[in-house]
């Protein structure tokens, strides 16, 4: 009887495995009967001076969470958290061993960062109450990260955020066990680091005389000086505090686009054909760039790398090189010049003789640059390693190269994209979940296990054209960067989505803990339209998280609510809510518009499929009888690059026509513009076609939507054909004139 009951007692002391929700998942975690409980008496124990930062990391913890601190000494034989780390040596990864049994924690570094990461470990044992007595289970954990380089980016420049908050932020990576902060410090829209030498880039180049209002062409401005910098002297502080975190903080100096905020501040450093300058109030990209034909503009540059370098210790620097016009070097007589002195080909080999320059000087001083994957457009700087952000194709090509990249696809970690596809919030647009960001991996299938090996990691970028606070951010980021978290430690034979899900749920309570802002589009309500099964309309499915909650559903108005059991048919136009509880409290809710039309839920063909990052739901993104949700570039339009589309629609049975109606997208700063025409063709058989009408001209433009309507005389036919012309190349005097423009379409109305 009594042996039973010990027994009993044991068993319920043992945790499962299910109750360690340690994100990123250890790679070995043993979990054993007992535990350790931290109280005020506890003691942390550091033998090197080394380690001390780490136990200073873990008294804040304690003090901001739980309101307590604990002595620190080198030694305690009980109740203690001991901290050691092994002698640095070469093969040493970053790994850790954490080890809790009844008389304390023991944390075992194979470096003083791999400490640092266990202790993250041990915080993540902590319980997720404020009040609670700081149980702790008894686990061995074995640990080691996959990737050696684990990033977050912020921009800094679109909008400032105080050095508290650039402090937080870096907390915010060091509980994630990320090691590289890239802080994106000069812009368009302003300069943000102290140059002694170069006053005016702060004090003329740090402020802009307005910001533009809403999304992107804006609705108007707000005629505000706005701006800021760091001083040298927080640089440095923050460069420090980022280094007692075991993370690096890499400075990015944009050249030679992205630089009207510079040109503003010394207008000699631009091509003398082109001015005046200011410091943009909008977003986008700018054909202000640096000359690249005066050598003065290379001084300048060496004279602000010689500064940067002085402050940020890091190997990399990061010097940008994405988004740079040629419109002005094309007019340059310098920039010609140099062309033809250097032998080069064209604007695209002067871009990289700019940054071959640069690396050569950046390389003189023992660092190595990084830039953005325009950098191999016209050759690769010999030892630059590439940072893949339109799509993986850079990284692929880099690697393939024999250069280091580090991968931060636009597809996945751009957590500037909208995370829910509801009207919550303004963003740049995309579409990007923390399923999303939690199933990318940051090694091409292209590559071999040798070129493999050049994929340093990944990074997730927070640009900040659209989060002017630090909530924002906070919003933008998480739960993403904990979901990133987990792609750049675990192995990949680890990860799972599902168990990960459960460990988000106490992710969520630890962020309110930190009173963290963060999205709650995890409980999104998913809906996925199909054509009904007559292809008279559609078929709306609707999904939730229903084993935390419950789902329900309303058309044209919420008087009655219904459960959700199956999908609905709709063949009228109709709106159609859903809504989903959680403790009873609405936690979501989703309005779809269904504007059935003739051509809703029919077969559709196109003559070219969308691009590979545009590609919506497939040619029925066209006619799902859904005018674009948030009148952004998400998944409900569909995009081409500088082509033409050509889409037919079969009704099914010939019916009168009377107009054919194009939903489009506006947004010329991103190259996105309006068709330049429409053209509708009518056929009974599908293989001969009569033209119907044509409209050269956007009926509507609202915001970021543009409407081309086509009407013509009654026709009676089956299948419509619909040209719709791409303006193919942004027109001169436009931001970016000659190149290629963006064709978005989200619906195509038959009626
Ligand atoms: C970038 O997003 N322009 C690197
Ligand atoms: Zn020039």
């Amino acid at each position: 009887m009594k042996r039973f009951f010990f027994l009993f007692l044991l068993l319920a002391q043992v945790a499962s495995a299910q109750d360690i929700n340690i994100i990123p998942k250890p790679a070995s975690v043993q979990v054993k009967p007992g535990n350790f409980t931290i109280t005020r008496n506890t003691t942390i124990a550091v033998k090197d001076k080394e380690d001390q930062s780490t136990a200073n990391f873990l008294n804040d913890y304690l003090q901001q969470v739980y309101g307590f601190k604990l002595n620190v000494k080198k030694r305690a034989s009980k109740n203690y958290i001991r901290l050691s780390s092994s002698k640095p040596s070469i093969d040493a990864k970053d790994a850790y061993s954490l080890d809790v049994n009844k008389d304390g924690v023991t944390i075992t570094g194979d470096t003083y960062a791999g400490t640092f990461h266990g202790l993250q470990s041990l915080i993540q044992l902590l319980p997720v109450e404020k009040s609670a007595s700081l149980v702790i289970p008894a686990v061995a954990i074995q640990d080691a990260p996959r990737f050696s380089y684990r990033g977050m980016h912020l921009d800094v420049a679109r909008h400032m955020f105080p050095v508290s908050f650039i402090k937080k932020y870096i907390d915010y990576l060091a509980l994630h066990k990320m090691n590289y902060f890239h802080w994106h410090l000069t812009e368009d829209q302003g300069w943000r680091i102290e140059i002694k030498k170069y006053p005016k880039l702060t004090s003329v180049g740090g402020y802009r005389d307005g910001t533009i209002i809403g999304r992107y062409p804006g609705t108007g401005n707000t005629g505000k000086r706005y701006g800021g910098y760091y001083t040298q002297e927080e640089a440095k502080e923050i460069v420090k505090y980022a280094a007692d975190r075991h993370i690096t903080v890499i400075p990015e100096i944009e050249m030679p686009g992205h630089s009207s905020a510079a040109l503003t501040a010394y207008p000699w450093l631009g091509c003398p054909n082109t001015g005046p300058y200011k410091v943009e109030q909008t977003w986008g990209i700018f054909d202000d760039v640096y000359c690249a034909g005066k050598d003065s503009t290379f001084m300048f540059l060496q004279d602000v790398m010689d500064e940067v370098m002085a402050i940020f210790p890091s190997k990399y620097m990061h010097i940008g090189g994405d988004e740079s016009p040629k419109t002005n070097w094309k007019t340059c007589p310098l920039c010609q010049k140099r062309i033809k002195e250097e032998g080069l080909e064209d604007e695209h080999e002067l871009q990289s003789y700019f940054i071959q320059r640069m690396e050569k000087y950046i390389n003189s001083k023992g660092r190595t640059i990084i830039g953005w994957d325009e950098i191999l457009e016209g050759g690769l700087a010999p030892n630059a390693i590439v940072m893949s952000w339109r799509g993986e194709a850079g990284g692929i090509a880099a690697a393939q190269q024999n250069h280091y990249v580090i991968m931060t696809p636009g597809t996945h970690v751009y957590f500037d994209h909208s995370q829910s596809q509801r009207e919550d919030s303004v963003t740049i647009g995309g579409f990007t979940t923390v399923q999303k960001a939690y199933s990318y991996e940051p090694v091409p299938k292209e590559l071999t296990p040798e070129q493999a090996k050049y994929v340093l990691g990944a990074q997730a970028n927070v640009w900040t054209e659209y989060m002017s606070n630090p909530a924002k951010v906070e919003y933008q980021i998480f739960p993403r960067m904990t979901a990133l978290s987990e792609v750049l430690w675990t192995a990949p034979e680890k990860k799972d989505w599902n168990d990960f899900e459960k460990r988000l749920l106490t992710q969520f309570k630890r962020y309110d803990m930190w009173g963290a802002n963060y999205s709650k589009a995890y409980y999104d309500i998913d809906a996925e339209v199909l054509p009904s099964p007559d292809k008279q309309g559609v078929t709306v499915k609707l999904d939730a998280k229903k084993d935390l909650g419950k789902l329900v559903y309303a058309i044209n108005g919420t008087q009655t609510e219904r459960e959700y059991t199956s999908p609905l048919v709709i063949k009228e136009p109709t709106q159609v809510i859903g809504l989903f509880y959680k403790d009873d409290k609405l936690v979501d809710s989703l309005t779809l518009k269904l504007n059935i039309n003739k051509a809703t839920g029919k077969e559709i063909t196109l003559n070219e499929q969308p691009s590979e990052y545009f590609p919506g739901e497939g040619a029925f993104t066209l006619v799902n009888g859904i005018v674009n949700r948030r009148g952004g570039r998400d998944q409900q339009s569909i995009g081409y690059s500088g082509s033409d589309l050509e889409a037919t629609i079969d009704l099914g049975t010939a019916q009168q026509v009377n107009n054919v109606v194009v939903h489009a997208l506006n947004s010329g700063g991103t190259y996105v513009y309006p068709p330049k025409g429409v053209e509708v063709y009518g056929s009974t058989d599908g293989e001969n076609f009569q033209p119907l009408g044509t409209a050269n001209t956007v009926s509507e433009v609202a915001g970021s939507k543009a409407i081309v309507k086509v009407e013509f005389a009654p026709a009676t036919t089956r299948f419509v054909k619909v040209a719709v012309k791409n303006t193919q190349t942004v027109p001169e005097g436009k931001q970016g004139a000659g190149e290629k423009t963006w064709l978005f379409l989200d619906e195509i109305e038959v009626n």
